[in-house]
């Protein structure tokens, strides 16, 4: 289908190819324990709470503890997003982790979740997409299903930013914060779910939000950790400026697509980044500010996970109802944005039962046995078959500097 812009949408209202929709049937979210209040904040640099308010909105923001990575936080939604959904780890098909702040360059945090969830060999990978990272995934996730080429996918949003931030920056350190969000996808015969999504980019503003070090350009170096290039950069004004003009037009954009008014929509989750940004959005698009939900007073800017993060709290609080037409919007850097049309067409299930939680833990207690008998097992292969090729035949001896050359 034609997009609105001449380009190809990624969804519409109607079942995809292989006739199925793709409905979010669960969602979960974690956050570490530790929060950072402004006042404290203004005790590591120049700043005041009055500042932080009225320019962004942010009171607090929860922080990852020595024991918190993108992994841990990461595996914990994904596990309350299943438990929700009443599916377990095996009828996953597919795991992506949205995230700037990866547990490792490789491998991917993905596969990291897919060990500990005991998701027997699905696939995984890593988005990196900045804070439209969650909005890609869940993209990729449903046009994938709608499609009929998978059935079950958990998307996940998953942050440290507090390990990539400049302490030293006020300009930046006051933004963000740590936390996780995530979804099950599931194919489903009855219309609803994800509607239509979009993803836009932009690279000529790479250099407006960026970490410069880290990767091939610029190696981690003595000089790269003394001058601190590991750490957020970023030219707030111009970033501002960028979101306040996607915002609206991403909403009008991947409305238009799902066939849906303004006036059909009946809440906007935001990229939780600024409270002014929101207004703008709110005012640019002439919806009251009460049709967005909002909690970075109390995270932050969490990134990927802000999206997710926020969804979770409006279900549980009632102001996400089963039928409400849903528009959730991410800008980041990239610069990237998107957004994704959701009719939310499932009910929150009743609690689980202490008989079915303490079967779940199980799974995953079994889940990290299995994965330390794998490794086991591999070590254990290594001694029996040496170094062997898969032909059969022994590795050939390295070659040596300076050998077989010209
Ligand atoms: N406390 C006190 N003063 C501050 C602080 C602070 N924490 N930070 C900056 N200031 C000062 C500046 O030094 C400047 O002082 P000067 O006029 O003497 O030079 C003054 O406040 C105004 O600075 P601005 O940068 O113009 O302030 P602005 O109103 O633009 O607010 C902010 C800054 C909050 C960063 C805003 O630009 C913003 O939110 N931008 C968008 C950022 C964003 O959303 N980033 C995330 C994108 S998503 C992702 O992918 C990670």
């Amino acid at each position: 289908m034609a997009g609105v812009n001449g380009r190809s949408s990624n969804g519409a209202n109607g079942p995809g190819p292989g006739g199925h929709y793709a409905h979010i049937v669960g969602w979960g979210m974690a956050v570490p324990d530790r929060v950072l209040s402004n006042a404290e904040l203004s005790r590591i640099v120049d700043t005041t709470d009055e500042w932080i308010v009225s320019r962004t909105g942010i009171r607090e923001r929860r922080i990852a503890g020595p024991k918190d990575t993108t992994a841990s936080l990461a595996i914990r939604a994904a596990q309350q997003a299943l438990e929700v959904a009443g599916v377990s780890p095996a009828e996953l098909d597919l795991i992506i982790v949205a995230t700037s702040t990866p547990e490792h360059v490789f491998p991917a945090t993905a596969c990291l979740v897919q060990d500990a969830l005991g998701a027997p060999e699905c696939g995984a990978f890593d988005l990196s997409a900045a804070c439209s990272g969650f909005i890609y995934g869940l993209g990729m996730g449903s046009q994938a299903i709608r499609s009929g080429s998978l059935e079950t996918v958990l998307v996940i949003g998953s942050e440290t930013l507090s390990r990539i931030v400049n302490w030293k920056d006020r300009g930046t350190c006051i933004l963000f914060g740590d936390g996780a969000g995530a979804f099950v996808l599931q194919r489903r015969d009855t219309p609803g779910g994800v509607l239509a999504s979009l993803m836009r980019s932009d690279g000529s503003g790479g250099n407006l939000l960026a970490v410069p070090a880290g990767g091939s350009r610029m190696p981690a170096s003595f000089d790269t950790v003394r001058d601190g290039l590991h750490a957020i950069e970023m030219n707030g004004r111009e970033v501002f400026r960028f979101a306040t003009r996607v915002m609206a037009s991403a909403c009008r954009e991947v409305a238009q697509q799902a066939g849906l008014s303004m006036d059909e929509i009946d809440m906007i989750v935001p990229h939780q980044a600024n409270l002014r940004i929101i207004e703008a959005a709110a005012r640019g698009l002439g919806l009251p500010h009460d049709k967005f939900i909002i909690n970075l007073d109390r995270y932050g800017n969490t990134s990927t996970a802000s999206i997710p993060i926020a969804v979770c709290e409006a279900v549980a609080d009632g102001r996400i109802r089963p039928n409400d037409n849903l528009l959730l919007v991410g800008f980041g850097g990239g610069l990237t944005w998107g957004a994704t049309a959701i009719q939310w067409a499932v009910e929150a299930p009743p609690e689980l039962s202490t008989w079915e939680h303490l079967r779940r833990q199980s799974v995953y207690q079994f889940a990290k046995v299995r994965s330390v008998m794998r490794r086991g097992l591999r070590q254990l292969e290594g001694v029996i078959w040496g170094a062997q090729t898969p032909e059969g035949g022994k590795e050939p001896p390295h070659r040596k500097e300076g050998e077989g050359k010209g």
